[in-house]
């Protein structure tokens, strides 16, 4: 079982002309020095608790036992969460689950029930989903670290004032939060109340909390195999807290991606898998590197790689025109298989037509690895570079693997930007405002604020 890292495209000495030079190659191993001792400072501050998830035992065997207790007892589940508690449970339910899971009978799920993931407070989407449920045999997981996430509690009032009317008093049996161990207003509700809670632990945060009950959770709940997710992700965690970056393929794509940016012009970082089951897991990166490195660095500029999601073939017809001729500012990441998800054979069903016949014989899984080949060759070409992270298989274990590996590379990339990866202070005035707007208690300054930055009418642009 592996998981490979093929860089030789994001080299001018690999035959493209736009990828890393060999003067700026020949510093690598300071590169990874300076990755790896911001790396290893904030690994002994504590703050980087998403490695430790893996042997988080007794954790994880709770969260098997919740599953198989309440297993058969709900036909669905919907989770209520945003941001780094939504975007992990919709990338493991298509990583671990066959595609269209939530389409099939209960018995072809294995009795599992359908777990929906409710990541805005858009009404076409809360009433969507309370309309399609039936309340007597749904769970409700209210997924938040903090506890105070407005789009989170927003749902959660309408959903449980749902519950209140079909359950009574007994509707917080059928109400499970994750959380933060201590603080936060889910935390207290459950305290007073006695709601089935599980931990997201406090040196965990949003967007690296998809190993945490955040993620595992819902997976549980799907019937995914957490602990071969875990034992995966174990795994990459010890090769990723290497030193030497030929060993750490988190420090060696971190380093690359932004050789990328700051000595070739390609702000532009592009994750596109050849693997459909783990397509959502290039939105759950683009927030992961996005958040964690969108930032203002302490000499005050303003620094950070600019994430992009795609999926193959898929986007061979929408964005790859994009990725070839227009600007020379992207550096796509592929994700392939080693073996096939399994295969089709094409059969000849035109044998005299050639534009179909050719296509005879083949599995369409060739084709797809195919496509995914020639795409690679055609960037090079254009001097464009990319790289390739490839599975040995779609499994549990591989793709605990890769959400380990993509965690740990932001974390090397932000020690490269000088940034601190943890925090989000941008998103923070944004919700000021909007608690400002709601006429939240203590806003009044960001109320007076958001009117005089609003436009005066007569400088107003609509048309
Ligand atoms: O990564 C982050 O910290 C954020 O994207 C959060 O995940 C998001 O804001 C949701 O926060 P919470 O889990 O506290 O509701």
């Amino acid at each position: 079982m592996t998981l490979t890292l093929d860089l030789t495209r994001t080299l001018a000495a690999g035959g493209v002309t736009g990828g890393i030079s060999a003067a700026d190659w020949a510093d690598v191993t300071t590169h990874a020095a300076t990755a790896r001792a911001a790396f290893t400072a904030r690994r002994e501050a504590g703050v980087l608790g998403f490695l430790d998830l893996p042997a988080d035992d007794d954790g994880v065997a709770a969260l098997q036992a919740f599953a198989a207790e309440v297993r058969g007892q709900y036909d669905d589940v919907l989770l209520l969460g945003i941001g780094g508690s939504s975007l992990g449970a919709i990338a493991l339910r298509s990583s671990l689950r066959p595609w269209g899971v939530n389409l099939m009978p209960a018995d072809r799920r294995g009795g599992w029930p359908r777990v929906h993931v409710l990541d805005t407070p858009d009404p076409t989407v809360v009433l969507g989903a309370l309309d399609l449920v039936d309340l007597r045999r749904t769970m409700v997981c209210v997924v938040s670290k903090s506890g105070g996430t407005a789009e989170t509690l927003a749902q959660y009032s309408v959903v449980r004032d749902r519950l209140s009317k079909v359950h009574g008093e007994t509707l917080t049996r059928h109400l499970v939060f994750v959380t933060d161990p201590d603080v936060g207003p889910l935390r207290a509700i459950a305290r007073a109340e006695g709601i089935r809670t599980f931990e997201v632990p406090s040196n965990v945060g949003g967007r690296y909390s998809v190993l945490s009950a955040v993620g595992l959770l819902p997976a549980a709940l799907m019937g995914a195999d957490i602990g071969a997710l875990l034992s995966g992700a174990a795994a990459m965690a010890a090769r990723c807290t290497q030193d030497a970056w030929r060993e750490n393929p988190a420090l060696a794509w971190a380093i690359t991606q932004w050789l990328l940016h700051t000595r070739q012009g390609k702000p532009i970082h592009v994750l596109m898998p050849y693997v459909d089951a783990l397509r959502d897991i290039a939105p759950w990166f683009v927030q992961l590197w996005a958040e964690s490195l969108g930032k203002i660095a302490p000499d005050g500029t303003h620094v950070g790689p600019t994430p992009l999601a795609a999926v193959g073939p898929a986007d061979q017809h929408a964005q790859v025109q994009l990725f070839m001729e227009g600007p020379a500012d992207k550096v796509v990441t592929f994700i392939t298989l080693a073996e096939p998800p399994g295969d089709q054979v094409i059969p000849s069903v035109h044998p005299k037509t050639r534009e179909i016949s050719y296509l005879a014989g083949h599995g369409l899984w060739t084709l797809v690895d195919a496509e995914q080949r020639a795409t690679a060759a055609a960037l090079a070409t254009m001097g464009r570079p990319s790289a390739t992270m490839q599975l040995e298989r779609l499994d549990p274990w591989h793709v605990g693997g890769l959400l380990m590996w993509l965690q740990c590379a932001t974390i090397y990339a932000a020690g490269l930007y000088g940034i601190n990866p943890l925090d989000q202070p941008g998103v923070e005035l944004g919700k000021r405002y909007t608690g400002a707007l709601l006429g939240r208690a203590g806003t009044e300054a960001e109320r007076a604020a958001y009117e005089a930055a609003d436009s005066p009418a007569s400088s107003r642009l609509v048309i």
